[in-house]
């Protein structure tokens, strides 16, 4: 029997498969599913800052058409929840909901850039029983007048502030646009985070050449995304005591391996579950068992990060060395140029 618990954020998991935050989570019983299918635990869809201020905006415009002045709001004057759903209320029963009936830990995300004091919800979620928190700061630098040292600093900011209303671990969910993502990495570490996952992936603006709009197309992902993942958890492997997660590209389970071989404590899934179905999971776990019992491995703790940068006899291989080999390997098709 192989073994196949890992360690995440100070939780021991049965395997390293945890679905990541998407909708997944928003409905009890495809959870229940998932985890019959295997997943060790579950990450929450996000919620997303955005929300909470159309929300209270709504409440404010609601006070203001009543004519109900802030004070009698105090009194009891609130409009009940048929009248203006409250996302939160809404996110932290949800959440109780899933603690009650899951047996795998669930871990509740935050998704939001502003300084603006919402990350203080994290001591609710903490309360309503979440294992630990997801902090997921999409944030596109697009000001000409933020530089990149600005852009750490309000991810360290909201991790500062998060931390001081929390005590469950805390991942920080982190884009690949990082200049200098060790260093990074090793600040937030610092500064009390228990974990990474690597990589949030940002949606691309599309314009439709018919009827010149922009145009939000969510595409899943491709199994080819888990390389870039591949690099840089090969490269942090072994120089940062926080939980390493891989999200992003796994389908099967030679990602899956790929990214455990490199480093990863856990193997996040989303795109592969929402097109095929937890039976998905399963298949990548006996994939993941296969391929391990031919090799003779007996446990998951035998093969992570066996093959990170500093376990490489040309660590240079996952820098910048293979440029040149790779561009150099390039060959056109017969017939193409002639
Ligand atoms: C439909 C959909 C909804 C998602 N919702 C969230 C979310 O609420 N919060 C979040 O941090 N990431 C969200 N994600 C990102 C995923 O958690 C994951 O990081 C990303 O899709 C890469 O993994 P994948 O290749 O397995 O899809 C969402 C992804 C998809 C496809």
């Amino acid at each position: 029997m192989i073994d196949l618990s890992t360690d995440y954020l100070g939780l021991k998991l049965k395997n390293p498969l945890v679905p990541s935050a998407s909708p997944l989570s928003r409905d009890l019983d495809t959870a229940l599913r998932l985890e019959d299918a295997g997943a060790s635990a579950l990450v929450m869809y996000s919620l997303f800052e955005e929300e909470l201020q159309a929300e209270d905006a709504m409440t404010e415009r609601f006070l203001r058409h009543a004519g109900i002045g802030c004070s009698e709001a105090e009194d009891g004057f609130l409009p009940d929840q048929g009248d203006v759903c409250n996302g939160l209320e809404r996110y932290l029963e949800h959440l109780q909901r899933l603690k009650s009936r899951l047996e795998i830990p669930v871990v509740a995300s935050l998704n939001g850039v502003s300084l603006s004091g919402w990350v203080e919800l994290g001591r609710a979620l903490q309360e309503a029983g979440a294992d630990a928190l997801e902090l997921n700061v999409y944030h596109v630098a697009a000001e000409m007048l933020e530089s990149g040292e600005a852009v750490e600093a309000r991810y360290l900011s909201l991790l500062d502030e998060l931390r001081s209303v929390v005590n469950v671990p805390i991942m920080m969910k982190l884009s690949p646009l990082f200049s200098s993502l060790p260093n990074f990495v090793q600040r937030l570490e610092r500064a009390g985070a228990r974990g990474v996952a690597l990589f949030n992936r940002f949606y691309q603006p599309d314009i439709d050449l018919d009827s010149l709009c922009v145009v939000d197309r969510l595409h899943l992902s491709l199994p080819e995304e888990a390389l870039l993942r591949i690099r840089w958890l090969s490269i942090l492997h072994g120089r940062t005591q926080l939980t390493l997660a891989a999200t992003g590209g796994v389908h099967s389970h030679e990602e899956a391996l790929k990214l455990l071989l490199v480093g990863a404590d856990v193997v996040h899934l989303a795109s592969s579950l929402l097109a095929h179905g937890p039976a998905r999971l399963t298949q990548i776990l006996a994939g993941m068992e296969r391929w391990m019992s031919e090799r003779e491995y007996e446990s998951v703790a035998q093969l992570k990060g066996s093959m990170s940068q500093r376990h490489l006899p040309d660590p240079a291989s996952m820098a910048r060395s293979s440029y040149l080999r790779v561009l150099d390997s390039f060959t056109p098709r017969p017939g193409v140029w002639s």
